[in-house]
């Protein structure tokens, strides 16, 4: 079983995918940490995340470990992933690297739950569940502003909406794979919806595919 959940920064996906993922014992990819990986190693090797051919090679070399690099969380490496991505030869390596993962699911799970920006549209087309999360931008970058408070760091409301404006701006017109909802995905909007709301109605979902297939 697959299950693909895309849609913008902070809609509140990784949440969700990794709660689906327990609850159905499927394995969990958040593929915006490969784009994150590659961007932080272009920026540790001095280059400019804009460099396609930089960027492609550090891409097509990328290992699982370096996923684990403690640094992948912070804005450098979304502003840096947020360019690689939208490098032709940067999507086509790590799309080999998300197929496998979600045909040979590791530790033996039955399934895999991948969220993304393209996985119901390019990486996964043929996903038994497709779900795409939204919420208005305004509420997404409320919610990174009280995550950044919260871990104590300084921010301005200001600058995190129009950071995730750009963000959104850049994911969205990009010419390769650009962000959009498939078109047999299920549309879930969390503006007004808690977590435990959005995953309930999330699974609801699911189950009715389940039921349906
Ligand atoms: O989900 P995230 O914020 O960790 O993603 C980081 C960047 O990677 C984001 O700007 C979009 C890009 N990305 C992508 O283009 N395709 C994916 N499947 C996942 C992420």
């Amino acid at each position: 079983m697959i299950i693909a959940i895309d849609g913008p920064a902070a809609a509140g996906k990784g949440t969700l995918a990794r709660r689906i993922a327990e609850h159905l014992g499927l394995a969990y990819l958040d593929t915006g940490l490969l784009y994150r990986a590659v961007g932080m190693k272009v920026v540790h090797a001095g280059a400019n995340p804009e460099d396609a051919g930089a960027a492609t090679e550090i891409a097509e070399g990328l290992t699982p470990d370096d996923l684990k690099a403690p640094d992948l969380r912070g804005d450098t490496a979304a502003d840096a992933a947020s360019k690689v991505s939208a490098i032709p030869g940067v999507r086509a390596a790590l799309l080999s690297f998300q197929q496998d993962f979600a045909s040979n699911p590791p530790d033996g799970a039955k399934g895999a739950v991948l969220d993304g920006r393209d996985i119901g549209t390019v990486v996964c087309p043929d996903a038994d569940a497709k779900l795409f999360v939204t919420a208005s931008a305004e509420v997404r970058a409320e919610r990174r502003y009280k995550e950044l408070l919260e871990r104590g760091l300084e921010a301005i409301y200001t600058a995190v909406l129009q950071d995730m404006k750009d963000r959104d701006a850049r994911d969205s017109n990009r010419a390769v794979s650009p962000l959009e909802p498939a078109e047999d995905a299920y549309q879930l909007d969390t503006s007004g919806l808690d977590a435990d709301a959005a995953y309930a109605a999330a699974l609801n979902y699911i189950n009715m595919r389940n039921q349906s297939g």
